[in-house]
């Protein structure tokens, strides 16, 4: 076990060194140099003079053996300081979780870039391993654009909304892209494993024209408690797909901001009317023809 690991364990307490160094087995003076690199990394740990250290936050720093704690379905994960993308290191690994703060290859939907200015932004990548076909691909989305939706409006409120299919958006801007990447199985039309990425504005620059979770409250930004609202409720709601799938179209119909305006396909204009049981968006024309939108860009009118 780790120095930081027997803080984590012993969270809000004081622990002495003594204490600390006979538990580790450890010399005292080792055990305050590895405070010291802890603390260089942002941890903030208290000290008291006969009470010992405290770990009072991480900071920006984030903790593997924390999230391991925190989320039983994943077994494994990396994080790393920097990173063309994550879902590129996703798919090339065997990881459950891939994290980092700042990315030199973004990708966004539709070969776009997404911008990742270091220390700006948390970035990560899911590897789940799909039990159904194409089809059923859109859903993967919808479980997690509804899990950052709802993570991120415990920080926010009710500003939070879901611009189909994976944008979330704070006031109409974007805070937040996901971006599901896989390789399809042609014979069988199915994927062996799927790559779901999140990339979220933690922090203002002027990098990009996004809005960012700084920009919209006061309250201390915790990476850790964000990764793990977003994962786990992600991980029940793909758990949930079989039994409950209708239910979490409604919850994510009920965060869209798209439903009952007015969006532009491909230069046409038709009224968003619902979701379908597939996660596609359904669309009514002029003459009030209904059809059913499977990807592509839609663009809101929001003055309708
Ligand atoms: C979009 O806005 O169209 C989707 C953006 C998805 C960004 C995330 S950040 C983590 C993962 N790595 C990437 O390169 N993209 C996704």
């Amino acid at each position: 076990m780790t120095v930081l690991e027997y803080l984590e364990d012993n969270m809000n307490e004081y622990l002495s060194g003594q204490v600390i160094a006979d538990n580790l087995n450890m010399t005292r003076a080792n055990v305050w140099k590895e405070i010291e690199k802890l603390r260089q990394n942002g941890i903030v740990i208290e000290a008291k003079t006969r009470h010992g250290y405290k770990l009072i936050s991480h900071g920006p720093y984030i903790s593997k053996s924390y999230l391991l704690k925190a989320l039983e379905a994943i077994k494994t994960i990396e994080i790393v300081d920097s990173c063309t993308s994550t879902n590129d290191l996703a798919k090339d690994g065997n990881h459950d979780l891939y994290i980092t703060q700042h990315q030199t290859k973004g990708r966004g939907r539709q070969g776009r870039e997404f911008i990742s200015p270091k220390g700006k932004g948390l970035y990560f990548s899911l590897n789940v391993i799909p039990d159904f076909t194409t089809d059923h691909v859109p859903l993967m989305t919808i479980c997690a654009a509804l899990a950052v939706q709802e993570t991120l409006f415990e920080y926010l409120g009710s500003k939070v909304g879901i611009k189909w299919l994976n944008d979330i958006l704070v006031d109409n801007v974007k805070l937040c892209g996901i971006l599901v990447e896989g390789d399809l199985e042609l014979q069988t039309m199915t994927f062996n494993k799927l790559t779901v990425g999140i990339g979220i504005n933690l922090y203002k620059t002027d990098e990009h024209e996004f809005t960012s979770l700084e920009d919209h409250t006061d309250k201390e930004i915790n990476v850790h408690m964000i990764l793990i609202g977003i994962i786990s409720k992600f991980q029940a709601y793909v758990n949930d797909l079989g039994t409950r799938k209708t239910e979490i179209i409604d919850k994510y119909k009920a965060h869209s901001i798209v439903i009952g305006k007015n969006v532009t396909v491909k230069d046409k204009t038709f009224k968003a009317t619902g979701i379908s049981n597939q996660g596609h968006l359904i669309v009514e024309d002029s003459k009030g023809q209904v059809h059913e939108l499977n990807s592509g860009e839609i663009s809101i009118n929001y003055e309708n």
